[in-house]
């Protein structure tokens, strides 16, 4: 065997372990339990395309290759210390640097093939430049939003809808026009620049609240034009990757649609958010009841079962340490304590999870949103942290509510309902709350992590 040939068949083995322990990854992050092990699969696997893609034939000059390394480190290293609050747009951010590099990678493929690119090629190739433009620009946008760098309202205006699908239908012309004509070298930079267009005016009228959904939808776009750039590129592991991108990235999708229920059309051309203004507007004076740590340890140590409802305010305040302390105190005196959790509870997928496991709290005692619903009447304590519109009943029986058919965790149905969070305002959807006004519900005003240790400090009191 020449050195060439036994150089392809390592190269062939290496992507066949990354490509399978790709898939391994995915596998494990689907259970907290094994969800680690899923990381350390996902970033060896990492590696190991990266170090084999080193022994490619091809390659003439490592100089280039080295100070591309070197200036990716430098973004990304920092780029992976980033608060966990800020994940979200962090993500966008990974997407768009994805994107443009596959954007990057078609235009020179076009440019070294043109005229001989037969028709299949000619249409991975489309595909990938116009996945990748779009998602370039609409993932910068969407990290701009999140970050609140750019308005979060959705920016409408009349046949909206229209001009966008004009902007993808003119793209998509191009592509099949170059499919005939391959050659049309002077065509090509409009396909690349209309998708980039596409992608800024597909973001604006997308309301912060949906952002999330939209990223993981992004996502699935960098993943399809990274699986189309493995057609271009004859490289199998990249297909693989990028299906497997794509394909998640869908399902999360799905997910946190069903969890809002939205459909995809509504979070796209919806424009959500539009009336929050207006329903934040018009908010009347009505009166809360609150109470003091001492009054919530006491009606906490009486109880016989308490949820623990965690949301946003718990990770702003990362106060979950606090919370398995409290945790502690509660089930040494025999309350049976467990913590519900909502798919979109915080600012992305699994974020509660994260926390409570990153506090060390057993995993059983988490309950998902539709497996704990039906328990709240015969829960004597419904103790929110920091969790705002995931527990709102305008969900439930306000129409004109803009979240209004979203899946809530039915708190206001648990015999004594406690809310920690320091003020009324409202949450990420920018609407009021009407749990706080109900006749059982105590409002326990006071950051998360300062609060619950001061309930914890009042338990201890009591206890000797
Ligand atoms: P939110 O509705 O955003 O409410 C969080 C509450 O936490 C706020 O009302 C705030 O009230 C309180 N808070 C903030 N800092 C606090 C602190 N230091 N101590 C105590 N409380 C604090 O949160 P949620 O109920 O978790 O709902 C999540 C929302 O975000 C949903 O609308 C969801 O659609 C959206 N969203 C979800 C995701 C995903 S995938 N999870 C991503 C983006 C957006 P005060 O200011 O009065 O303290």
């Amino acid at each position: 065997m020449t050195d060439l040939a036994g150089n392809q068949l390592l190269l062939e083995i290496v992507y066949l372990i990354a490509s399978a322990l790709f898939i391994l990854s995915l596998k494990w992050m689907s259970s907290p339990r094994t969800a680690r092990h899923g990381i350390w699969a996902g970033e060896l696997g990492m590696l190991l395309a990266i170090g084999g893609t080193l022994l490619h034939h091809g390659i003439v000059d490592y100089k280039w290759i080295v100070i591309a390394l070197v200036i990716g480190s430098g973004i990304g290293v920092p780029l992976g210390f980033v608060h966990m609050t800020a994940v979200p747009q962090r993500t966008a951010l990974s997407h768009a640097f994805g994107a443009l590099c596959v954007t990057l990678v078609g235009t020179a493929e076009f440019y070294l093939r043109t005229p001989n690119v037969p028709p299949f090629m000619m249409s991975v190739l489309s595909m990938e430049v116009i996945l990748g433009s779009l998602t370039f620009t609409g993932s910068l946008m969407a990290a701009g939003k999140l970050q609140e760098l750019l308005p979060q309202r959705p920016i409408t205006y009349k046949g909206q809808n229209f001009v966008n699908l004009f902007f993808l239908a003119i793209a998509i012309g191009l592509a099949v026009y170059l499919v005939l004509h391959p050659g049309a070298r002077q065509v090509f930079p409009f396909m690349v620049v209309i998708p980039l267009i596409f992608g800024v005016l597909m973001i604006i009228p997308i309301g912060g609240a949906d952002m999330p959904t939209v990223i993981s939808l992004l996502n699935s776009y960098a993943g399809l034009s990274a699986a189309a750039m493995g057609f271009v590129l004859d490289s199998k592991l990249l297909i693989i990757a990028g299906a497997l991108d794509g394909s998640s990235g869908f399902i999360l999708s799905v997910i946190m649609s069903k969890a809002m229920n939205r459909s995809f059309t509504n979070v796209l051309f919806g424009a959500f958010g539009q009336v929050q203004a207006a329903a934040a507007g018009g908010k009347e004076e009505k009166t809360v009841r609150s109470a003091t740590a001492e009054e919530a340890a006491g009606i906490l140590a009486a109880a016989n079962t308490v949820v623990i409802v965690p949301g946003y305010g718990m990770a702003v305040a990362q106060a979950q340490h606090k919370v398995r302390e409290l945790y502690d105190a509660l089930t040494k005196r025999g309350v049976n304590v467990r913590f519900a959790i909502h798919p979109v509870a915080g600012r992305m997928p699994g974020h509660m999870n994260v926390l409570l496991a990153e506090a060390d709290i057993p995993y059983d005692k988490l309950i998902e949103m539709d497996d704990i619903n039906g328990d709240f009447p015969q829960t004597d304590v419904a103790l929110v942290i920091g969790a705002n519109d995931v527990t709102n009943p305008a969900a439930r029986t306000d129409q004109s509510s803009p979240i209004f058919g979203m899946p809530i965790l039915d708190v206001d149905k648990a015999r004594t309902v406690m809310v920690i969070k320091r003020s009324m305002s409202p949450g990420f959807a920018g609407i009021d709350n009407p749990l706080y006004y109900l006749d059982h519900t105590l409002m326990l005003f006071g950051d998360a992590k300062a609060f619950v240790n001061s309930i914890v400090h009042e338990l201890a009191g009591n206890a000797h």
